[in-house]
Order: structure tokens, then C-alpha cells, then sequence
């Protein structure tokens, strides 16, 4: 048996690969052909040990417009949650589906799943990484501004999952990427030290937004954080994402956020509802980009 291709992380792919993907979700999305039904009689198994709008909904229509279905998964009515081994599970389940997509706290979860499954596994969101954003936003980038390459991205707030993305995201696609992050909050060290050189921390946020062409922010507290929201609250004060942040960058700069947003925390409402926010072509584009990734991980 030839291993599956999986995607669980953007540096399980060249540039020019995650470049053609994006293309193609363009392309997708251009057409709007609901007669291309590449996957029909397909199965998609989607496990959420976590909770999600976007991820669920965009994979599941994405999977009906292509001819199939989904499945959705989740552990506390399976035996996953009853302590069912991850290497037994991921043997079954990929014995009955062609494609398996998991949203788990731990990446080890998806790495281990991914190692004894026989179809494709795909990366919903891990505490360590989300890469389907990434398609979705370098999509919403492209289609806007043109390829990101060379081109200037500001992180603002933790050093989370969606900070780790973008590294990668800047290694593989070659943008320099301004870190701005509270002390104690930076992303991992083994993650950084891999795209050093395409990184540049910041001390303050107008210095991370200063000649940037897109500004990104994500929730203060992440699934899984919700005790620390009050502590995050103190921590991450000085790292709203305001109209002054965004003043430091570009003239046309864009503004992202993954969804869901606290306004008021990591972005003003003013800038989230503003002229430069692009949040919901950007939740568009994760029913374009993941068509795109379900056509070329199981055709
Ligand atoms: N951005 C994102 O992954 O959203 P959901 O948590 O709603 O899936
Ligand atoms: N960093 C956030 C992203 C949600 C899509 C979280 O992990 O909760």
C-alpha cells in the first residue's frame, strides 16, 4: 500500500504546490459549476474534539457540491472518547471513508491518526497549527493584492496556532512576516528557529503594522485557554488591532482574522467592520480552498 498524501502541515508542501492549490481554489470558486462532481459517492469523517462554524460547514458543503458526503464525528458519542486506542481508530475509520479530517487539541492526536490511516488526513485546527486558514487567507490575499510573495505581513497578539501558520506560511511562500506578541506569549521557539529568516519581532504593534500590506489578529484565548481569559486580558492590552495600528501600515493594507472575533480585544470594531477588513471573503474562501484541497487529496 503507497502511504496517503495527508495535509496537516503547509510545510508538508512546496510553495509552488500550495501556490497551485490556491489557483485552483480560485479557479473553483470562478466557475461555480455545480455539475463538476468529482467526489461523488465519496465519504469525508470529520472529528471535532473541538467546536467550530467555519470548519464543520465549509467541509461538509464542500463535500455535497463535489458529488459526496460528510460525517460529522463527534469523540464524546464515539469510542474515542471512551478510550478507543488513536492507532486502532484511525485503521477503522479509514477503512470505511476516503478522506479524515481531525480538530484535536493535541497534534501529536493527527500526526499519530495521519501515521495509521490509509486515506488522506487532513489538519482541522491542532493546539500547534491550522493550515486551511492559511489556504483560505493567502487565497483571499491573491485574489485582492496578487501573490503574497515579497510582500509584508504583521502578526498581532499570541503566538498561537494560527501565528505558527503564518510562519510556515512565510517560509513557504517567501513574505517577511513582523511578529508582534505580549512577553510570555510567543510562538514556540522549534517553530520559529525553522523560518528565522523570514521573521522580524517586534516590540509594539505599530512597529509590526509599520509598511505592511496585510495585518492579522486572533482571539487572546484560544479553545482550550478559557480559564486564562481574565490573566490574557491584562497580558494582551496593548494589542488591539485599531485604526492607529492599522494607520502604521500600508495605504491599501488588508485586515484578517480567522473568525470567531472578540471586538473590543484583539480588533476594534471599527477596523473589523471597516473598509480594509476582508473577514468574510477570507471565511468564504475555506469553502474554496478546502474543495480545492478534497480534489487534490482524493481524486
Ligand atoms: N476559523 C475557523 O476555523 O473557524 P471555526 O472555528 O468556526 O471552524
Ligand atoms: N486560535 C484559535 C483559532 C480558532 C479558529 C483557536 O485555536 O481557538
Amino acid at each position: 500500500m503507497t502511504a496517503p498524501k495527508h495535509f496537516i502541515s503547509l510545510l508538508d508542501y512546496s510553495g509552488e504546490q500550495l501556490n497551485a492549490l490556491i489557483q485552483r481554489a480560485i479557479e473553483l470558486k470562478n466557475a461555480n459549476d455545480y455539475d463538476y462532481q468529482p467526489l461523488k459517492g465519496r465519504v469525508l469523517a470529520m472529528i471535532f474534539e473541538k467546536s467550530s462554524t467555519r470548519t464543520r460547514i465549509s467541509f461538509e458543503t464542500g463535500m455535497t457540491q463535489f458529488g459526496g458526503s460528510a460525517i460529522f464525528l463527534s469523540p464524546r458519542d464515539t469510542q474515542l472518547g471512551r478510550g478507543e486506542p488513536i492507532e486502532d481508530s484511525a485503521k477503522v475509520i479509514s477503512s470505511m471513508v476516503d478522506c479524515i479530517m481531525l480538530r484535536t487539541h493535541s497534534h501529536e492526536m493527527v500526526t499519530t491518526f495521519a501515521e495509521h490511516s490509509s486515506v488522506p488526513v487532513i489538519n482541522g485546527l491542532t493546539d500547534l497549527l491550522h493550515p486551511c486558514q492559511l489556504l483560505a487567507d493567502i487565497q483571499t490575499f491573491t485574489e485582492l493584492r496578487g501573490d503574497i510573495q515579497g510582500k509584508t505581513v504583521a502578526w498581532i497578539g499570541d503566538g498561537n496556532n494560527m501565528c505558527h501558520s503564518y510562519i510556515n506560511a512565510a517560509k513557504a511562500l517567501n513574505f517577511n512576516l513582523n511578529i508582534a506578541c505580549p512577553e510570555g506569549f510567543a510562538p514556540q521557539q522549534a517553530v520559529v528557529e525553522n523560518a528565522a529568516a523570514k521573521l522580524q519581532f517586534c516590540d509594539s504593534t505599530e512597529q509590526a503594522a509599520t509598511g505592511a500590506d496585510l495585518v492579522v489578529t486572533d482571539v487572546w484565548a484560544s479553545m482550550g485557554q478559557e480559564e486564562e481569559q481574565q490573566k490574557r486580558v491584562i497580558a494582551f492590552k496593548d494589542y488591539q488591532v485599531t485604526t492607529q495600528v492599522m494607520a502604521a501600515a500600508q495605504k491599501d493594507a488588508l485586515f484578517m482574522h480567522c473568525l470567531p472575533a472578540h471586538r473590543g480585544e484583539e480588533v476594534s470594531s471599527d477596523v473589523i467592520d471597516g473598509p480594509q477588513s476582508v473577514v468574510f471573503a477570507e471565511a468564504e474562501n475555506r469553502l474554496h480552498a478546502q474543495k480545492a484541497l478534497l480534489e487534490f487529496l482524493i481524486c
